[in-house]
């Protein structure tokens, strides 16, 4: 048996159902995404108190464009808000804040928002939150490659310099662990877009649960699921593996 704290370094998390919650209370959807920043606030304050470090959260798609425009404003005014209001909790628990995602397409004052949520964060020796908006697995790859791409044609990397560790490090969550534990609410299994490359290995744990709902005994069904997995990393059953915590 593994030993019952054997937790994920990385946690990822699709948060959905939000709108489904909403309806279902005769609720606009904007209302059912404010709901949902009481999970996010309790996943923080779990994964800083049991040490996890690093958490990031799939807030807005690169897809999720697509919403109508209200939905899509609605949500950029409760990111701003999030922000303003839950800073200065964050930095007294030194979470380490950070957004991915392509930043240029967010409204500017959201931009000047993230940037001083980072700067004054960046020394935070705590949980590594990562805030995806406006973020696309695939966006994510694109942009490496591009960046590769450049150092190749300056001269400052040859083409067969490119293996997976210099891939990574091109990537937005370099640095970071890759994900160990991929939770998504909500009730579709689909990985959706979210971490393509970090989520490789990740142990994928869905619930019908929708995101408003999540609460603390879900959160730590989450952990059980991943504590009990084997993890072989492509090894096979018979080879020596690694047992989650082992
Ligand atoms: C998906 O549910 C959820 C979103 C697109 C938004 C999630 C954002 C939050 C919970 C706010 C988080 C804020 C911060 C600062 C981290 P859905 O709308 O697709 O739900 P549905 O599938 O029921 O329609």
């Amino acid at each position: 048996m593994p030993p019952p704290d054997a937790k994920p370094r990385h946690i990822a998390i699709t948060m959905d159902g939000n709108g489904r919650w909403a309806a279902a209370r005769g609720l606009t959807r904007v209302a059912g995404h404010k709901a949902g920043l009481a999970t996010v606030r309790m996943c923080i304050e779990q994964c800083s108190q049991r040490g996890i470090e690093a958490l990031t959260l799939f807030a807005f798609s690169s897809e999720n464009w697509r919403r109508p425009a209200e939905e899509v404003s609605g949500l950029m005014t409760l990111f701003v808000e999030a922000l303003d209001k839950e800073i200065d909790e964050l930095h007294a628990k030194a979470v380490h804040v950070r957004f991915i995602g392509e930043r240029r397409t967010l409204a500017v004052r959201l931009q000047a928002r993230i940037a001083a949520a980072e700067e004054r964060t960046r020394a935070n020796p705590g949980l590594r939150l990562q805030v995806a908006l406006s973020y696309g697995g695939r966006w994510d790859i694109v942009q490496a490659a591009q960046k590769l791409a450049q150092q190749c044609s300056s001269g400052a990397l040859a083409a067969g310099e490119i293996d997976e560790e210099r891939f990574a490090d091109a990537l937005s969550l370099a640095g970071l662990p890759e994900a160990d534990l991929l939770i998504r609410t909500g009730g579709e299994q689909r990985i959706s877009n979210f971490l393509l490359w970090e989520a490789a290995y990740a142990e994928l744990y869905f619930t019908p649960v929708l995101w408003p709902e999540f609460a603390l005994a879900d959160f730590e069904a989450a952990l059980a699921f991943y504590a009990g997995r084997e993890r072989r990393f492509g090894a096979s059953a018979s080879a020596p593996a690694r047992r989650v915590g082992a």
